[in-house]
């Protein structure tokens, strides 16, 4: 994530080759209550929200993923395109390569999303590490080269731990994401990349000041993983064998949602979100939007219909959720009814001791 160019490359490629996905988000233990007599016409159903002052179509996000090679230009520009076509948002992925080297073709796969996107809500990308070492003015050039809507602060310290080559200094960065969200010109998220966010981090994160939280949790794309096969891949079976270890852990997707939505009010549900239903029980948990990463890349690599396509098919399947909960509207799904089982309420039943 942190990327150099050249690291972003291995990564696609270790994503689209080997099995880098876990289970366990806890969606599956989250039953929407269903109403028999929904009362409503589902084609009336209105899925509009609003993130960052942005009225966006549906609440859906296309999580930060790309930018930083020139291969990903193509990426870039199908995931934009289709976020104009549809009013989504869209993160690109880290700026580090950006800002850091003076190459056009790799400035060009960040450039390229607003280009094609003028009207949608793009945020930019930099690692909370990167903060150390980054002024103000920094963080506001990386906003600048994408004119963006806002500007997200990745947290991944599970996956520098597993790379060979990782950044595991991780001392003074809250300090440096309170002073970027008091001074940016745009409103700062926080992200994890998928090992989750707990209330208590939820909490001095919202001290902080942060806009808004994504959680990223546990459950879906696992970076120690794909970390453990680049690890292999270079010789070094330590690092392999600490990236199996921890290829599932963090605070699962579902429960941090509700962990952080009790302390924030502007939460984005991610990590293993992979259908509209997904989207609707986050929504209900609590979360202002829910994000997908990794379902979008072969999509990307089609080109910009087959993006469309996917963010269509989540939208009539959110839209169904609405329906038989009898949700005219995205704030009527966050008071829906719901039924927690299982793994997940052992969980939460436990956090709550
Ligand atoms: C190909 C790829 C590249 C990613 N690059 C970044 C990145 O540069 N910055 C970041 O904050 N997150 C990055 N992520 C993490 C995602 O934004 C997301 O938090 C995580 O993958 C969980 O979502 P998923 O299970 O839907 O993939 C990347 C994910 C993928 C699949």
């Amino acid at each position: 994530m942190p990327e150099t160019s050249d690291r972003k490359d291995d990564h696609i490629r270790i994503i689209e080759e080997e099995d880098v996905e876990t289970a366990g988000t806890g969606f599956a233990d989250v039953d929407l209550v269903h109403e028999a007599l929904p009362e409503i016409h589902r084609d009336e159903i209105d899925t509009t929200t609003t993130l960052f002052g942005h009225e966006l179509a549906a609440p859906i996000v296309i999580e930060s993923m790309t930018g930083g090679h020139a291969n990903t230009t193509k990426l870039n520009r199908a995931l934009a395109e289709a976020a104009q076509e549809t009013n989504v948002a869209m993160g690109v992925g880290s700026q580090r390569a950006g800002l850091e080297l003076d190459d056009e073709d790799v400035l060009e796969s960040y450039t390229v999303v607003r280009e094609v996107a003028p009207d949608a809500l793009l945020y930019g990308n930099v690692g909370a590490a990167q903060l150390l070492e980054y002024d103000v003015a920094d963080v506001e050039a990386a906003v600048e080269m994408i004119d963006a809507d806002a500007m997200a602060v990745h947290l991944n310290f599970l996956q520098e731990a597993v790379q060979p080559e990782g950044d595991v200094d991780a001392r003074g960065c809250l300090a440096e994401i309170e002073r970027v969200a008091s001074e940016l010109s745009v409103p700062v998220v926080v992200k994890e990349t998928g090992n989750g966010i707990s209330r208590a981090t939820a909490t001095r994160l919202t001290d902080a000041g942060v806009d808004a939280i994504d959680v990223a949790g546990q459950g879906g794309t696992t970076w120690s993983g794909i970390e453990s096969y680049r690890a292999a891949a270079v010789g070094a079976s330590r690092q392999e064998q600490v990236g199996q270890l921890f290829r599932a852990w963090g605070v699962p997707t579902a429960v941090s949602t509700i962990e952080s939505a009790t302390v924030h009010d502007c939460v984005i549900a991610s990590g293993g979100v992979r259908s509209g239903l997904d989207i609707a029980k986050a929504i209900a948990l609590g979360a202002r939007a829910g994000g997908l990463a990794k379902p979008f890349l072969a999509p990307a690599g089609q080109g910009t219909d087959a993006v469309v396509d996917l963010i269509e098919t989540l939208t009539l399947e959110l839209t169904t959720a609405m329906f038989v909960t009898g949700s005219a509207s995205i704030a009527e799904l966050q008071e829906t009814d719901y039924v927690v089982c299982g793994r997940t309420k052992e969980y939460l039943d436990e956090r709550s001791r």
